[in-house]
């Protein structure tokens, strides 16, 4: 009896800490901050360098011709996508996770893929084409 009581104790700790280890990485993988680019927009694209995502599934790009920076999002197949970080509500900056988009204004939400999850903004962000080379993902800003 005393070997299943411990046998008891020691899965249901190991499963404890298990659990608390995976939270933990997923709690500070979602806290981590949002890492940003400075870049040119040079005939009418952007340029980013794929080693860029190393250490993250996306990233807040700045450039010299948009008044509002970009969302470059990586899924788990390697796709890019890009959305101007302007909320479709009433035009406030959007704060940027790996999971979402989030309106500081009047609490809007948008998916990694730029689609409306939370009101009162009804309509998508705007996206812009990603194409990617070996070393590079171009995001297209002409439509
Ligand atoms: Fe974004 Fe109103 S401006 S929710």
């Amino acid at each position: 009896m005393k070997n299943r009581r411990d046998f008891i104790k020691k899965t249901v700790g190991a499963s404890a800490a298990l659990c608390c280890g995976v939270s933990a990485l997923s709690f500070l993988q979602s806290c981590t901050g949002s890492k940003y680019i400075s870049t040119k927009v040079v005939n009418g694209e952007v340029r980013i360098l794929k080693s860029e995502f190393v250490e993250n599934v996306y990233l807040v790009v700045e450039t010299d011709k948009l008044p509002y920076p970009l969302y470059l999002y990586k899924n788990e197949i390697g796709e890019y996508s890009s959305f101007l970080m302007l909320c479709t509500h009433s035009n406030c900056e959007l704060s940027a996770t790996s999971k979402s988009l989030i309106c500081p204004c009047h609490g809007s939400e948008f998916s990694v893929k730029g689609e409306v999850t939370q009101g009162p903004a009804e309509r998508d962000l705007n996206s812009f084409v990603c194409r990617q080379t070996e070393t590079e993902i171009i995001i297209e800003l002409k439509k």
